[in-house]
């Protein structure tokens, strides 16, 4: 597998084309960023902790039967991914009050919510990705009704497979981002990642943070609580 020209940087990430149809590589950066942008750091080690999570994590999906854009490792920071066509959505799934959630309603963070609560935000940093709704995912054209409907199936899906995965290893799933695409052969499937970085997962007995609210609330190093989060992955699939 060659890696090829640099088709995109992200925040956290680069994606890169390969000598193979259809198939890109993703580079996990040491970056780390908050307050869309705002906030930015190189934090050494970070890249390497999220690409091997994520892949953990898609791998374990895999084994559930969740189709992911997740093809395999390549190196410690790099991943092999099913070139898609990404929808210009965050897909929000909360199931204990948290972060904005708690802010918007004037909530304690911590509360169990009656049922998973799905948002969407619409990827856009010029606007600070807005909070959005089904109408605007429609009037916006960011997708169809039908597209719409598959995504928050696969949402609700993703969570009750990510809820009982983390219960194994300890960890209360309080909310997560996820994001989605389209193959060339037009399924819609899981893209991106799914990190710490990307998730709020409290430890069962303690209620620590084992994700990025470290980094955003400069409650310390991330580094430390990134690396139990892998390693309590890889005694799981053990
Ligand atoms: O900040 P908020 O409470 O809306 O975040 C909800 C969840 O989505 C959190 O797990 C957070 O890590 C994730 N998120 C993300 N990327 C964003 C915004 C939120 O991964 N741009």
């Amino acid at each position: 597998m060659e890696r090829k020209e640099l088709l995109y940087t992200g925040k956290a990430k680069k994606m890169y084309a390969t000598d193979q149809e259809n198939v890109l590589l993703a580079e996990y950066l040491n970056q780390a960023t908050a307050l869309n942008g705002v906030k930015k750091d190189a934090i050494e080690g970070k890249g390497r902790l999220n690409n091997q999570i994520t892949g953990r994590i898609f791998e374990y999906l895999a084994a559930k039967g969740i189709s992911s854009h997740y093809i395999q490792e390549l190196s410690e920071t790099e991943q092999l991914v099913k070139k898609v066509d990404m929808y210009a959505l965050e897909v929000v799934v909360r199931n204990v009050s948290a972060g904005s959630f708690a802010k918007r309603f004037g909530m304690e963070e911590g509360i169990d919510l009656p049922f998973p609560v799905l948002e969407f935000y619409y990827k856009n940093d010029a606007l600070n990705d807005p909070f959005i709704n089904d109408a605007h995912v429609k009037a916006l054209a960011v997708a169809s009704d039908e597209e719409v409907a598959e995504i928050k199936k696969q949402a609700l899906e993703i969570n009750a497979a990510l809820v009982e995965m983390f219960k194994k290893i300890g960890i209360r799933l309080i909310d997560f981002k996820i994001e989605f695409g389209k193959t060339a052969d037009g399924k819609i499937i899981l893209a991106d990642e799914i990190s710490p970085d990307t998730c709020r997962l409290w430890d069962i007995e303690t209620n620590e943070h084992l994700d990025k609210d470290i980094y955003r609330r400069d409650l310390g190093d991330i580094i430390p609580v990134y690396v139990e989060v892998l390693d309590r992955l890889n005694k799981m699939s053990k």
